[in-house]
């Protein structure tokens, strides 16, 4: 059985042989194959407005969203390393509410830490969350939550300045106590320089091979949507695979071939012609 990593094992990941994998999972069924798997964490994501309630984007799920789904995941995986994220809306308005939401996802919810979007701005939340005894992973680059403000899910760092930005918001997360952070949708040679300038392990989603750690979107690695992002790679094609299977559902039963002797209770029953 897969042992369950801890915080210092993620951290003790830095610049090691292996690459700690973590993949998004909302709920029991799949959370129990990932548990079953060698990947060795869950983000439940806010990408879950997209992928289990049908939004647009992540802007209007809800902490009580976070806890639903994370409460089914962690008990789908035990032996899986959790981490809930705190959507929109529930760590900008004062760090009172920032810390009182963090302490619900992490203690209802059941998550090993949160992880929350943001860079320099966001370091002293983060350093509020980790005084309060949770640990936090940040998030930074292409933040799904603020993307309106990027003009939409645009590659970020791509000038001097911005590399630079994105530096200084590892190094401020890093200094507020921030355990890893997640680089999204940035190049990979900043993602690389980045990793290599601070101690904590960065987990990469389009920010190439460099970075400490790696993360999918498990909809989008399983082929489960018609389109996906550049950086997605499909390690399957369930979308053909289960339209296939219930299409062959449906005919089967209108060829009346479904269900056949073997999947039918067949107790032979006495006199069932009196039945009045
Ligand atoms: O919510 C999510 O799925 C994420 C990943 C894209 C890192 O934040």
């Amino acid at each position: 059985m897969k042992k369950k990593i801890t915080v210092p094992d993620i951290m003790a990941c830095k610049g090691g042989a292996k690459v700690p994998t973590m993949i998004t999972c909302y709920d029991y069924t799949n959370a129990k194959l990932v548990d079953e798997s060698d990947i060795d964490m869950i983000l439940v994501g806010d990408s879950l407005g997209m992928t289990m309630i049908g939004m647009k984007g992540t802007v209007g799920v809800t902490v009580d969203d976070i806890i639903y789904h994370t409460k089914h995941v962690v008990a789908g995986a035990p032996n899986t390393f959790v981490i809930g994220d705190m959507p929109f809306g529930s760590y900008n308005v004062s760090m009172e509410e920032a810390v009182k939401n963090a302490n619900r996802i992490f203690a209802e919810g059941g998550c090993d830490c949160i992880k929350l979007e943001g860079g320099t701005d966001m370091a002293p939340v983060v350093k509020a969350i980790v005084k309060a005894g949770i640990p936090v992973c940040g998030h930074i680059g292409l933040t799904p939550q603020t993307s309106a403000m990027m003009g939409g899910f645009k590659v970020q760092g791509k000038s001097l300045e911005a590399a630079q930005a994105l530096l200084d918001s590892a190094r401020a997360l890093e200094e507020a106590g921030a355990f890893m952070i997640v680089l999204e949708g940035i190049p990979a040679m900043l993602a690389t320089e980045i990793t290599k300038r601070i101690s904590i392990p960065t987990m990469g989603i389009g920010a190439g091979a460099g970075c400490d750690m790696q993360v999918l979107v498990a909809q989008d690695m399983l082929g489960m949507n018609d389109w996906v992002p550049k950086f997605v790679k499909k390690y399957a094609d369930l979308r053909t695979t289960i339209l296939g299977a219930y299409n062959d559902y449906v005919k089967e039963a209108n060829e009346r071939t479904f269900p056949a002797e073997a999947y039918q209770y067949n107790a032979k029953i006495e006199g069932l012609e009196n039945l009045k």
